[in-house]
């Protein structure tokens, strides 16, 4: 046994040497050829003793006064999670009844209601709020890389163990994942989108708003026919796009567009469905306007992200489709409150007077309608880390603080097509957010967050080294 321990222990180091390697087979050749067929039989038999005894070094029990199931709704009163070495949940019951292996490190957090890690489904990590409009081009490009891992801490000490990055320049969104899932940077467990695909001039492209001479340097996401959006969603997808976006529509920060007219039309945004399906994608629609969101809606589209203008027969369409709206309600205030001071454009703040109550109100009608709703904040437009603040505008605006809760947990990680994050049971990341009271009485607790465990391990809290 002791021997075994030791050989595993050098495959696992093989294993993370060779992540290429690894990815490919699955497993490390040299562990298996050295050991053959005999030995893996004698593997298989000693398995179950043999793991209590490795895997007792790293696990982690979390303890607190009581945890909410966001599935039932329910509480569960003196919760204790066992979170295995792989950072996975293994049990979720009573300490008192509860198998610890020896060595198990404990985080107790007395006073403290337990809920699953949160999902903001629409960030953009490397963007800040106080840069907007012109100011931008003061910077060089790397700066936006650089400014990544201050956001991405942020992100997670707000409570926020996974993120959808739904758009970033230079696939730094991919950088920074890699540097987090590596451990040289902490922060939510990211989904890249890389580059938004779009059209020409539409809100996708980066140029608009430069003149000719500097501006015909085309976007990288641009797509001028369905073939053209095919391509790039592959190109995307190699170098690391875990979700595509696209933008249906104009909106408001974009420069020279009309914020709800309709910017991809039906064969492209199908192309670009039926392809990043193909490949096990979900696509993001950035959309405001009726006509772009409908036909987003109908050309496949899994999330709509804003949704603002979407009539009545819209929303009983995504309600057929089970189409997701990715509503960011909450940022309507920053924007006109602090527009002028971030240096947005004019024309970017008469546009969000268009449309940002309209949402709001689109928001209370999808809810009441049942649409399939999701929790987006579109931080990076405003402060990352104050993502939380969104949940207290969602119940003013017609949800439960449950529906709240499960938008940015269970709903979530459907949307995502994860079943490894969002809810505090057995297979899932041991992702874990404490606040001290009741978010079903009080939501805005959200805001503040006493403790953050991402994967067993405690990130923010009595206690965190991180
Ligand atoms: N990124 C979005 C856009 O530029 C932000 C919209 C913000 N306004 C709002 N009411 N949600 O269109």
């Amino acid at each position: 046994m002791v021997l075994q321990s030791s050989s595993q222990t050098l495959c696992a180091a093989k294993l993370s040497r060779h992540p290429a390697h690894a990815r490919a087979s699955g497993r490390c050749n040299h562990c298996v050829s050295k050991g053959g067929d005999r030995m893996k039989k004698w593997i298989l038999a000693a398995g179950a003793a043999f793991m209590s005894i490795t895997s007792a070094q790293a696990v982690t029990v979390v303890t607190a006064d009581r945890m909410l199931d966001v599935t039932s709704g329910r509480y569960v009163d003196h919760p204790a999670i066992l979170i295995g070495d792989d950072g996975r949940i293994r049990q979720v019951g009573n300490i008192a009844s509860m198998q610890l292996p020896a060595g198990t490190k404990h985080i107790d957090l007395p006073g403290e209601t337990l809920l699953p890690g949160l999902i903001d489904m629409h960030v953009h990590l490397n963007s800040l709020a106080e840069i907007g409009g012109y100011q931008g081009l003061k910077y060089t490009d790397a700066f936006w890389a650089s400014v990544g891992p201050y956001n991405a801490l942020k992100t997670i000490d707000a409570g926020f163990t996974t993120v959808r990055n739904v758009g970033s320049p230079d696939f730094d969104d991919v950088g920074l994942q890699q540097a987090i899932d590596g451990g040289w940077v902490v922060g939510p467990r990211i989904i890249p989108a890389t580059y938004l695909l779009g059209a020409t001039g539409g809100h996708c492209d980066d140029t608009n708003g430069l003149p000719p001479s500097i501006g015909d340097k085309q976007s990288p996401g641009i797509v001028t026919s369905p073939d053209q959006a095919r391509e790039k969603v592959r190109w995307v997808h190699k170098y690391g796009a875990e979700v595509i976006k696209i933008c249906a529509t104009g909106g408001v920060f974009s420069l020279g567009d009309a914020v709800g007219a309709q910017q991809l039309d039906y064969d492209e945004m199908k192309a670009i469905a039926d392809e990043a399906h193909m490949l096990g994608l979900k696509v993001a629609a950035h959309a405001h306007g009726d006509e772009g969101i409908r036909t987003a809606i109908l050309a496949g589209i899994d999330t709509i992200e804003h949704a603002s203008l979407a009539s009545d027969a819209t929303i009983q369409l995504a309600k057929q489709h089970g189409t997701w709206f990715d509503m960011d309600i909450y940022n309507d205030d920053y924007i006109l409150a602090t527009g002028t001071a971030n240096g947005t454009e004019q024309q970017s703040l008469d546009k969000e007077r268009m449309v940002g109550l309209k949402q709001r109100q689109t928001f209370q009608k999808a809810v009441r309608a049942r649409v399939k709703m999701i929790f987006g904040t579109d931080a990076g437009v405003y402060p990352h880390g104050d993502n939380g603040k969104q949940f207290a505008k969602m119940v003013q605006w017609g949800m439960t603080p449950l529906q709240a809760i499960q938008a940015a947990t269970l709903n979530a990680s459907e949307a995502l097509g994860r079943s490894d994050v969002g809810v505090l049971e057995p297979g899932r990341y041991g992702d874990i957010v404490a606040v001290r009271g009741d978010p079903l009485q009080n939501v805005a607790l959200l805001e503040h967050v006493d403790a953050v465990v991402k994967g067993g391990k405690l990130v923010k809290g009595p206690g965190a080294t991180q």
